[in-house]
C-alpha cells in the first residue's frame, strides 16, 4: 500500500506543493498554503453514471446506453432552464452564491416540488428553523426528510437509512469530517469532505447538490479545487437590494452552460420570471433624457433592459468620476473617447454615471451604441423618442458592427410594444419577419447617422 505524504494545498487554486512556501507558485497568491496529506488511494472524479459501468471497462461506443444519464427534471423549470432538463442521477451539483443571496429558499422550493423521497442536511441551521421557512414556503412535503448534522460520518450513516433519491448538503463548508482532524471550512476539511461525497453519489447513483458559500470576490471559499470535483457549478447571483436573481451554468457536463434562469425574491420566496423584459421595463419613464432601451440576449433568451446615463459639467483640473454600473468601465471609457473623437461629442469635462437598471450585467458589445445614444442624450439633455430600441456594436472608427441573432432581439421589442429599431447595417433580418411586424427598422453605419436617426443633434 502506498504511503502518506504531507503536501501544502493553495487555498485558491489548489495547486500542491510539496513544501511550505508564502507563496502560491501557481497563481502568486500569498499565505494560502495549507497542510494536507496526500491519499494515493483518493479516488480521482468521475462523470455522473461511470459508476454503474465496472471500472476500466472499455465497451464499443454504440453499445452504451445513453438513457443511462438522462436529466430528471426539478419542477422550477427556471432552474430545468439552465441545467438543460433537470438533475443527472449521480450527479454532484455545487451551487455557489454570496451568504443571504437565497441558496436555501432555492433548494427548498426544489426540494418540495420534488417527487421522490429526498434528504436535505443543514449544517448551518437548526431542524427547526428549516422547519419554519418550509411552512412560510408552503414547502412542506412527506417525501422530504432534514437532518441537522455537520459530521460527514453521521450524513453518510443517514444517507443508508433514509435511502434518499436526492441529496442536498447546505452547506459544504459547514460539514467537517472528524477524522480529517482540521476546523471545519479549511481546505483540507471541504475537499475531504467533498471527494467523499461524489463518491457516495456516484455509487448511489443519485444526484446531489453541495451549498458553496461565495467570498466578495466572487471565488467560492476555501479552495476552488471543488470546482473540478463536481460535475455541475451553478452560480446564484443578484444585487441584495434588488428582487432579481440570477442563475447561470459555470460548468456542465450534461449540457450547455449558455442559458439563464431568472428568479424574483418575494415574501413567498423565489417565483420564476418567464417575462423578465417585462419586469425590467415597469419602471421606466419614458421622455426621460439619458434613457435608451436595448434589446440584448441572454444565452438563447432576448431581453429587453433599459441603460441610463447621466452627465454633469465640472470644473477644475481633477480628472471628472467616470462609474458603471452592470457595464464593463473599460468599455465605457472607450465609448467616451470614440464619441469624442468620431462624433464630436467631448463628455472630458463631465463626470459621467452609466448604468443598467433592475441589478443586470450587460457583457456583450451589441449593447455599446445603446450606452452611446443614452450618453449623448443626457449631455444634451434630449429624450430619445421612447418607442424606440437600440443595438449595435461600436469599433473604434465609430463604425456600427454586426450583431447576431437580430430577428430574436427584435422580435422581443416588437412584443413588448416598440415599433422603431436602429441597428448595424449588416445585421438587418432577412424576410419581411412577422414576428417583429409593426416595427420600423432603420440601419445605421456610423455613430453619427445612429445619432442623427435618434434626433440627437450634436452641436459642432
Ligand atoms: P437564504 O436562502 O437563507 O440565503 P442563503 O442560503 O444564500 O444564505 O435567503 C436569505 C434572504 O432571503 C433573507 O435575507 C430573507 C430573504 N427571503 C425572502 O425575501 N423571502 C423568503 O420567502 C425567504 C425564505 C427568504
Ligand atoms: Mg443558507
Amino acid at each position: 500500500m502506498a504511503r502518506l505524504r504531507t503536501v501544502y494545498n493553495c487555498g485558491d487554486c489548489g495547486a500542491s506543493h510539496y513544501k511550505w512556501a508564502g507563496k502560491c507558485d501557481s497563481c502568486g497568491a500569498w499565505n494560502t498554503l495549507v497542510e494536507d496529506v496526500e491519499d494515493p488511494n483518493e479516488v480521482s472524479t468521475l462523470a455522473a453514471g461511470m459508476a454503474l459501468i465496472p471500472p476500466g471497462t472499455a465497451q464499443p461506443i454504440s453499445k452504451l446506453d445513453a438513457n443511462m444519464g438522462q436529466p430528471i427534471p426539478t419542477g422550477i423549470s427556471e432552474m430545468d432552464r439552465v441545467l438543460d432538463g433537470g438533475l443527472v442521477p449521480g450527479s454532484v451539483t455545487l451551487l455557489g452564491g454570496e451568504p443571504g443571496i437565497g441558496k436555501s429558499t432555492l433548494l427548498l422550493q426544489l426540494l418540495a416540488a420534488w417527487k421522490t423521497k429526498s434528504l436535505y442536511v443543514t449544517a448551518e441551521e437548526s431542524a427547526q428553523q428549516v422547519r419554519l421557512r418550509a411552512e412560510r414556503l408552503h414547502a412542506l412535503n412527506d417525501n422530504l426528510w432534514l437532518l441537522s448534522e455537520p459530521s460527514l460520518t453521521n450524513i453518510v450513516a443517514a444517507l443508508d437509512s433514509v435511502q434518499p433519491q436526492l441529496l442536498v448538503i447546505d452547506s459544504i463548508q459547514a460539514v467537517a469530517d472528524p477524522a480529517l482532524g482540521s476546523a471545519p471550512g479549511s481546505v483540507v476539511q471541504v475537499r475531504g469532505c467533498a471527494h467523499r461525497l461524489v463518491q457516495e453519489a456516484k455509487h448511489r447513483n443519485i444526484p446531489t447538490i453541495l451549498v458553496g458559500h461565495v467570498t466578495k470576490e466572487g471565488g467560492l471559499a476555501g479552495p476552488r479545487v471543488l470546482e473540478h470535483v463536481v460535475d455541475t457549478v451553478l452560480s446564484f447571483e443578484g444585487e441584495r437590494h434588488h428582487a432579481l436573481r440570477i442563475l447561470r451554468a459555470v460548468k456542465h457536463r450534461f449540457g450547455s452552460t449558455s442559458e439563464l434562469g431568472l428568479f424574483e425574491m418575494t415574501e413567498l420566496g423565489l417565483v420564476g420570471v418567464p417575462d423578465a423584459s417585462q419586469m425590467f421595463l415597469a419602471d421606466r419613464r419614458p421622455g426621460t433624457p439619458g434613457s435608451v432601451v436595448v434589446p440584448t440576449l441572454e444565452g438563447q433568451r432576448p431581453l429587453l433592459v433599459e441603460v441610463q446615463a447621466l452627465t454633469n459639467q465640472v470644473a477644475g483640473n481633477v480628472p471628472p468620476r467616470r462609474s458603471a454600473q452592470g457595464l464593463d468601465p473599460g468599455r465605457l471609457a472607450m465609448l467616451l473617447a470614440v464619441l469624442e473623437r468620431r462624433a464630436r461629442v467631448s463628455l472630458a469635462q463631465h463626470e459621467v454615471y452609466a448604468s443598467v437598471v433592475g441589478g443586470v450585467r450587460l457583457s456583450e458589445p451589441g449593447s455599446d451604441l445603446g450606452l452611446c445614444l443614452a450618453l449623448v442624450s443626457a449631455a444634451t439633455n434630449t429624450p430619445t423618442p421612447s418607442d424606440l430600441v437600440v443595438c449595435g456594436e461600436v469599433g473604434l472608427g465609430g463604425e456600427i458592427r454586426h450583431v447576431g441573432h437580430m430577428s430574436r432581439r427584435l422580435a422581443e421589442a416588437a412584443r413588448l410594444g416598440f415599433t422603431r429599431a436602429i441597428v448595424p447595417a449588416n445585421s438587418q433580418p432577412k424576410g419581411s419577419g412577422k414576428a417583429h411586424a409593426g416595427l420600423t427598422i432603420q440601419v445605421a453605419g456610423t455613430l453619427s447617422e445612429a445619432l442623427a436617426l435618434a434626433q440627437l443633434n450634436v452641436r459642432s
